[in-house]
């Protein structure tokens, strides 16, 4: 198993806070990485125990404020992936604080809208884009400055693409989220390439249903859900955590450009 080993390596998660996120930040720390996560919100209570549970370091990332005159103006807890400014901010205080230490990063923080296609205003679509896709594009180009400065052997990047990107989501009303998963997926194999000359591995992972804070506003769905999954059920994030730390581990070395689905089968019937 020495393959799939992150030990000494250090990983960035965005949107790791909570939900899927939370777990793949959960899984490279056990495979033995460094954890630091930027989020707009504060961590879960699970996030404090994964430090002293598997004996890594780990950090939230947030913005420091600034005060003058009494008036605080930046926000003290978030790094805001849509945020050219928050993310450049996040990722010069990560820099400093881990001696420009990466090898992993994990684009993870997204939205979705429950909306129908007639109905979708251009302010939906625009925050959609800008953390689904935006967000993610600058955080996977900012992590890989990062891993070419410090010339790490083992880059690895995991773009959180869906299940959405392959199919139209039967119960959902939620074609602006389809399309900025598909641009996830479109995108990986293109920077893939463009970064296979610095050894650094590009690919992503399309989650099914997963019960999280996302998947939380649609209790009445969930049967469905679940008799659209071979498996009969909805996964936990730790069902897709594995799939991180593969993508993310030497374990997968000869992987790069390709999308992992892991969907009970959701899209295989
Ligand atoms: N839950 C599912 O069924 C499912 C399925 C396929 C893909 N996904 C994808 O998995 C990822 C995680 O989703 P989840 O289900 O855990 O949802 P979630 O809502 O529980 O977690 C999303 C996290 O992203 C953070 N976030 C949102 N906007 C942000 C921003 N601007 N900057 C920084 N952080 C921000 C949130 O605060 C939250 O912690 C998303 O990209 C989502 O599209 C989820």
């Amino acid at each position: 198993m020495s393959k799939f080993s992150l030990q000494g390596r250090t990983a960035l998660v965005t949107g790791g806070a909570r939900g899927c996120g939370l777990a793949f930040a959960r899984g490279l720390a056990e495979a033995g990485a460094n954890i630091a996560i930027f989020d707009v919100i504060p961590p879960d209570e699970a996030f404090a125990s994964i430090e002293k549970d598997c004996s890594v370091r780990t950090a939230y990332y947030k913005l420091v404020a600034l005060t003058i005159l009494f008036y605080t103006i930046a926000n003290p807890r978030r790094v805001d992936v849509s945020s050219e400014e928050s993310l450049q901010a996040g990722f010069k205080q990560f820099q400093s604080d881990f001696n420009n230490a990466l090898d992993i990063c994990v684009p993870c923080a997204g939205i979705n809208r429950h909306l129908p296609f007639l109905e979708f205003t251009y302010k939906d679509h625009q925050d959609l884009l800008s953390i689904n896709v935006l967000g993610l594009y600058f955080t996977a180009q900012l992590a890989a400055k990062q891993m070419i400065a410090n010339g790490t052997k083992h880059g690895s990047i995991v773009l959180v693409a869906s299940m959405a990107s392959h199919i139209a989501v039967r119960s959902q009303l939620c074609s602006a989220y389809c399309g900025t998963k598909g641009a996830v997926r479109s995108m990986c194999p293109a920077i893939a390439k463009e970064l296979a000359q610095y050894n650094i591995r590009v690919n992503s992972v399309s989650p099914g249903y997963v019960r999280t804070e996302m998947t939380a506003s649609f209790p009445h769905l969930l049967e469905g859900w679940k008799s659209e999954a071979m498996n009969g059920r909805i996964a936990e994030p730790e069902d897709i955590m594995g799939a991180c730390v593969f993508l993310a581990s030497d374990a997968s070395a000869y992987m790069t450009g390709q999308d992992i689905i892991v969907d009970g089968g959701v899209t295989r019937w």
